[in-house]
């Protein structure tokens, strides 16, 4: 090659590479606007918080009128049909169902909005009134986003409960809406019916079947003056005498979303229409290209907001979502029949919302996979990770360009069969993600995971990772409709002064922040304020702080700081972060109150460790359980947390004092962690409330 060429051709690339990396990293993705208390961001993007994906679009049923007039012919909702259900024995003795799932068959957009219309027809047909509400308490599928959109025909809320809250939540919220109509798949009729003398504002009840299910007779019998009604047939009820909408408007509650508190009932979150849909137009900007070419992968529950937004967001954009199930997502989920598919090989998405439980499952079943293979293909795998990990931390020398596509030719891509192959995105939200699961997934799937922070009280909008970027850790900046403000809080000793960050208490404004709680005002006014401008902001009780380019980072919540009796403050989650780098600890909760001086924390200490440490002090035990109540194990593992935190620069005071070994590890079946491996910190109270009494003696 000409060397005058290389001579010019090679500055210029090199050049051009170099911006393009040093521009990501300087490009800070907010805008700092005013604000006397805290300090206040934006997205860069936009002046004043989007509202609306377009001029007119004020409620949901208006975003999904719109989508079904803009393409009519697009698939719009596919299912599967089952075509085998066996029961296969397990080595333990046990039997397991296993399913053979079909292909998928959609149903068109246009399709879709002539069963909403039939739908929402038939509810009237049935004597559901104006101003009564519906409540949708079911699992994930097609017919949920059809009755929600058939309800918003009619400008009925719809109340949501999520089911795994128990029978008491359930009671409490549909009582409390006054439901007269329950809109409920099979198993969860079966809780309606047995349930039904309790509930006793309900009239009506619309249950939707499988495609196999058989109009068996009902198991239960349900109250004499209930009205109980399949969906096939409200739907050609309302076929039969149409009725014309009678549509909602922007501050209209479209649903009651209740979510758990941390003590006691469930609270009911009012949702307007306008709020769902700032954070449907904050959401769709931020996605690049959402649209038609999209295929979305829908197995959350919808109950929970973070996938009714993500799924109303879809609707919205021409999109098609394809139903599937946590249990049969891939080829090697537990209740798919060796050798069929699973959803996502089946459906081959695009995009996918995953709560960080399931990413760490995929991530643990690759890794697992990748080492029973052995020989060539882990040390292949070993390689291919590596350098790649290499690049995406911002080596040059790490596999880019031609090294990168062998490598994904020879190891990733069957690796991103597992989910079908065509995934160019996931959105991942609910819980903070761990970093090493979230680089795991970048490297294996190929694609960015989309951080995003936001609760059910600011549907679900709040802040979104931006498409590129590839650093762990961060949720992103605000999305373009709302604002994000640091406040200081005293408690826990984080101020917006800190540096070499801003850190403090996240609150959040703008159109995503819903009205309050339904019925509560006491506790709406405890963390809703509306500014002078006449903006309501919900605080969050979370910890965050702002990095350089405005991205923002969750670090404590508000709840786990406790003040001890002589006033200083301590920071459960934060001491717990630092301690569990111990190697005698497998998990540990850290316990404070203001009638005591000093902390206190139950561990969960690691058996290998331990036994290591009694054998080489020649101690003798009968049992693990045996050895975890020995003075010397104590003694030992409290020193080595002393000097842990010694090394994460924690005070003496945030220390525990004393420490309770326990030699049963903490399960999300034993409901001591939550699914995603958090401690439930009232359950592990409550459970060894002997324990922490005997160390405050
Ligand atoms: C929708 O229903 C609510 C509750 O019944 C009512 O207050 C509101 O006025 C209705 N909206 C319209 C536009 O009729
Ligand atoms: C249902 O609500 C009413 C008031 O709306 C209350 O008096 C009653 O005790 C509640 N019943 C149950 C079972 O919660």
């Amino acid at each position: 090659m000409d060397p005058a060429f290389l001579g010019v051709f090679l500055p210029v690339v090199l050049g051009f590479a170099l911006c393009v990396k040093w521009g990501k990293k300087e490009r800070a993705v907010t805008v700092e606007v005013g604000g006397e208390l805290g300090i206040t961001k934006r997205n860069h993007r936009f002046q004043k918080p989007v509202e609306k994906p377009w001029e007119g679009a004020n409620t949901l049923f208006d975003l999904f009128e719109q989508a079904c007039k803009m393409h009519p012919k697009q698939k719009f909702l596919g299912t599967r049909k089952l075509i085998k259900k066996e029961l296969e024995p397990s080595s333990d003795g046990r039997t397991f169902e296993k399913l053979t799932l079909g292909s998928y068959v959609w149903i068109s957009y246009e399709e879709a909005y002539e069963q909403v219309c039939r739908f929402a027809s038939g509810i009237v047909a049935l004597g559901h009134q104006k101003g009564e509400k519906c409540a949708i308490f079911s699992e994930t599928r097609a017919e949920w986003l059809i009755a929600l959109q058939g309800c918003f025909r009619h400008n009925f809320s719809v109340v949501t409960v999520y089911a795994s809250l128990g029978e008491e939540a359930l009671v409490h919220s549909l009582n409390e809406t006054e439901v007269t109509t329950v809109i409920c798949d099979r198993k969860q009729m079966n809780k309606i019916l047995a349930l039904g003398d309790r509930l006793q504002t309900v009239k009506r009840v619309i249950y939707m079947l499988d495609s196999e299910e058989k109009h068996e007779p009902l198991s239960i019998r349900p109250p004499t003056s209930w009205m109980v009604t399949s969906f096939e047939e409200v739907k050609s009820l309302g076929q039969n005498s149409l009725v014309q909408p009678d549509l909602p408007s922007a501050e209209n509650i479209a649903v009651i979303m209740y979510t758990s508190g941390s003590t006691g009932l469930p609270k009911g979150v009012l949702m307007t229409h306008g709020n769902m849909v700032a954070t449907i137009a904050g959401v769709s900007k931020v996605i690049p290209d959402l649209g038609l070419d999209d295929v979305y992968l829908a197995y959350l529950p919808l109950a929970h907001v973070l996938e009714l937004a993500a799924e109303c967001a879809m609707c919205a954009s021409g999109v098609g979502i394809g139903y599937g199930t946590p249990l049969t997502l891939t080829d090697t989920s537990n209740k798919i029949k060796k050798g069929s598919k699973g959803d996502a090989s089946e459906l081959g998405p695009t995009l996918l919302t995953a709560v960080p439980a399931i990413l760490d499952r995929v991530r643990d079943g690759v890794r697992k996979t990748v080492d029973s293979k052995g020989g060539i293909s882990k040390k292949l795998f070993d390689i291919a990770y590596k350098r790649r990990l290499a690049a995406i931390e911002g080596s040059w020398f790490g596999a880019w360009g031609l090294e990168k596509l062998l490598w994904d030719a020879l190891v990733f891509k069957k690796i991103k069969a597992v989910l079908g192959g065509h995934v160019r995105g996931m959105l991942s939200g609910g819980a903070p993600l761990s970093g090493d699961t979230q680089r795991f997934i970048n490297i294996c799937m190929g694609t960015p995971i989309g951080q995003g922070y936001g609760l059910t009280e600011t549907c679900a909008g709040a802040t979104f990772s931006e498409w590129d970027d590839l650093t762990v850790g961060r949720v992103g900046p605000p999305i373009p409709s709302c604002y994000v403000k640091l406040i200081d809080c005293e408690e826990g000793g984080y101020r917006i002064a800190d540096s070499p960050m801003p850190r403090g208490e996240i609150v959040i404004g703008g159109p995503t922040v819903t009205p309050g709680y339904f019925k509560n005002q006491a506790k709406t006014d405890e963390v809703y304020k509306v500014d002078e401008t006449g903006m309501r902001w919900f605080y969050t009780g979370d910890i965050g702080q702002f990095h350089p380019d405005g991205c923002l980072e969750i670090i404590d919540r508000k709840k786990d700081i406790v003040k001890l009796q002589h006033g200083e403050y301590v920071s459960l989650g934060k001491v717990e972060a630092a301690l569990i780098v111990s190697p005698y600890v497998d998990n540990v909760m850290m316990h404070a109150d203001p009638f005591h001086s000093y902390a206190i924390a139950l561990v969960v200490p690691s058996e290998q460790a331990l036994k290591g440490f009694a054998h080489a002090k020649g101690i003798q035990f009968e049992s693990f359980d045996d050895l975890c109540n020995r003075d010397e194990a104590m003694k030992e593992v409290l020193q080595s947390l002393h000097k842990i935190g010694k090394t994460a620069h924690l005070q003496n005071f945030e220390l525990p004092a004393k420490v309770k070994l326990l030699s049963q590890p903490w399960t999300p079946e034993s409901g001591l962690v939550t699914a995603a491996l958090k401690l439930k910190r009232e359950n592990l109270r409550k459970k060894f409330d002997e324990d922490l009494k005997k160390l405050y003696a």
